[in-house]
Parts: structure tokens; sequence; C-alpha cells
């Protein structure tokens, strides 16, 4: 379906988080592209996890070469970018609510400067009752918009399907950008995820809860190479 490059990123939120370097070595081992770390403040949503510290931690653990996908669903996402940045972040992706609601246009855009700034990929996302337009004035100076298809806060959750008429929508106005859905994936629907147009993968349970994660992460690999 999509020319663009499928990436599969399992979300350790769900691993056994006492283990977690080595949780992360095996979902590399099984072939994901990405590792997705899900950063919560208890604040933004409902739970909390974890920040720099470990990120860097798992940096040192790891090595260099790891992309690590940092999803935040905080409050003051600005606050949180250099921080990242030092400890080891690829990518960071934060939310236009959270960001909307600290400074309105102009937080967004100083949050996506700030970013680039530190030598990290630009996300933004919205929660499944953000409408799209929200985040389309900043979808020429991001390198990847995630369309959630949960309520963040909590892995392990039903997969919304009528986001993926933002991902059409989204796909067929930006052709060459990295189109990120997270929440309730798995191998079961991520065909319908590849053919709105999402290239870019996150799967918690879907991967970890696995009897076979290797088969799994190529299986989708396949769907949305279709
Ligand atoms: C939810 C997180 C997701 C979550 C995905 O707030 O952003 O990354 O861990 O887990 P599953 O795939 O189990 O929904
Ligand atoms: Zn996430």
């Amino acid at each position: 379906m999509s020319a663009l490059r499928p990436i599969i990123c399992p979300s350790i939120l769900n691993a056994d988080l006492a283990m977690l370097g080595k949780e992360c070595e095996k979902m590399l081992a099984y072939g994901a592209d990405w590792l997705h770390l899900d950063v919560m403040d208890g604040h933004f949503v409902p739970n909390l996890t974890f920040g720099p510290p470990l990120v860097e931690s798992l940096r040192k653990q790891l090595g260099p070469k790891p992309f690590f996908d940092v999803h935040l669903m905080v409050s003051d996402p600005l606050f949180w970018v250099k921080p990242m940045a030092s400890a080891g972040a690829s990518s960071f992706t934060f939310h236009w609510e959270a960001a909307y609601e600290k400074g309105g246009d102009g937080e967004v855009k100083e949050i996506l400067k700030s970013i680039k700034e530190n030598g990290m990929r630009a996300g933004i996302s919205i929660k499944p009752k953000t409408p799209l337009e929200k985040i389309l004035p900043y979808c020429e100076q991001i390198d990847m918009a995630l369309i959630m298809t949960v309520e963040p806060g909590f892995g392990g959750q039903k997969f919304m399907e009528d986001m993926m008429e933002k991902v059409r929508h989204l796909r067929k106005n930006y052709k060459n950008m990295d189109i990120q859905v997270d929440g309730g994936v798995t191998v079961d629907n991520i065909d319908v995820c590849a053919t709105a147009g999402a290239n870019v993968v996150v799967s918690g349970t879907g991967i970890i809860k696995a009897a076979d994660p290797t088969a799994i992460i190529e299986k989708m690999r396949l769907s949305i190479n279709k």
C-alpha cells in the first residue's frame, strides 16, 4: 500500500518493567524497528510511568543504535525536550492538547523548534476526541503524526477503528509523512491501519503477549508493505 518504510514499534508499557533492559533487548532481537517508550506524568493522563533517568539507563545498556521513539503524555512537553534529548531520545512526540492548553499555537511552535534544536525527530499526537484539523497547520514541520487509537494512559485497550478516517485524510494530503497509530493495534487489525495509510505501528500487548513475537512483527511489516 505505502511506499514508505514500515516501522514496527513495540511499546514496552506492558512488559515486565523490573526487567526492562532485557525486555527491550528481546524486542530488538524479535525484529522491532523502534522501541516505543510511553512517558506519562500522572496529570495529562491518569497513569505514571518514567522519565529521562530511565531513558538514559536504557540508552547506556542498549548502546547508541536502537531508535527510542518517546511518546510524551505530559502536561508540559516543552520542559521535557532538553532532558529527553540528553537522556538519548531519538524522537519526541508530544500531545497537541497539552501544548495548546499551556500556551496556544505559540507553545506548539516553540516545542517543535526546541525538538529540532536538540537534534530529535519531531512528532505531534492527538487523542481520539481531538479533530485532525488541530494539527494540520504543523504537518509541514513535523516528521511524524501520531493518531491515537485509544484514550492514552494504558495498554491493552480496544482499538478504535473510526480513527482511520483521520489516517486516511492525512495520508491523502501528506504522501511522505510518517503516520503512526498507537493503541490496541494487533495482527488482527493491522490491515485496517495499513490500508488507511499508517506506516508506523505501535503495538504493546499485541506483541508482548504473542506466542511468537518475531512472526507477529514480520506479519505486521508485510501488511504495511502490501
Ligand atoms: C497508551 C500508550 C500505548 C500503549 C499501547 O497510552 O500510548 O503506547 O502502550 O499498548 P497496546 O498496544 O496494548 O494498546
Ligand atoms: Zn504510546
